[in-house]
């Protein structure tokens, strides 16, 4: 049987996302901003983001191969899904539910730093710093958290668990 315990509820995720929009708003005086969301687990951070923030946003999504139905990476990265639009001259926010080892991160960045965008920036909900194999920095994270499996605000396991409105600790 698996377990789901609270680690953040959806009032802590919203209040921390406020204020992280504000300070998003402050280093982004000029729109648009593109933020694009790594499929699927960012696309509820994103959605909460995008509407804390003042600054026009325009709204982008990438898709990756990812673990499939494991816990930990296969440390292999490919796109499986690219930007509609060229991103070049305009400031961009790489968004993502998570870091964990940095190895999806550190190869979007490079990916991203090849279509010439004015600034690039990385925001997550989530940070596990403890895990790290590839450095990347990361310019909003919402939360550390300790190296455990979490799921719910559009983190998964399996597929399951997206909807739930809290960050939870899956254990089995
Ligand atoms: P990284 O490439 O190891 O940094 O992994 C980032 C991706 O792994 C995230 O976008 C998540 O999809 C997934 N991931 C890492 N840790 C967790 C977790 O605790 N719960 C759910 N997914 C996770
Ligand atoms: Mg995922």
């Amino acid at each position: 049987m698996s377990s789901l315990r609270v680690l953040l509820t959806a009032d802590q995720i919203h209040e921390r996302i406020k204020e992280m929009a504000a300070e998003i708003d402050r280093d982004h005086p000029q729109g648009p901003v593109y933020l694009i969301g790594i499929l699927k687990g960012a696309c509820i951070f994103l959605a909460d983001l995008a509407r804390a923030m003042k600054t026009p946003a325009r709204l982008e999504f990438v898709g990756i191969s990812s673990y499939g139905r494991g816990k930990s990476s296969s440390g292999e990265v490919k796109l499986t899904k690219d930007l509609d639009v060229s991103v070049e001259g305009f400031d961009v926010i790489v968004v993502e539910d998570i870091v964990d080892s940095g190895i999806t991160l550190s190869y979007l960045v490079q990916v991203f730093q090849q279509r010439r965008p004015k600034s690039l920036r990385v925001a997550t909900l989530l940070d596990k710093p403890d895990r790290r194999q590839r450095p990347v920095r990361v310019d909003y994270a919402g939360f550390h958290i300790p190296d455990e499996f979490v799921v719910g605000y559009g983190l998964d396991y399996a597929e399951d668990y997206r909807n739930l409105p809290d960050v939870c600790v899956l254990s089995e």
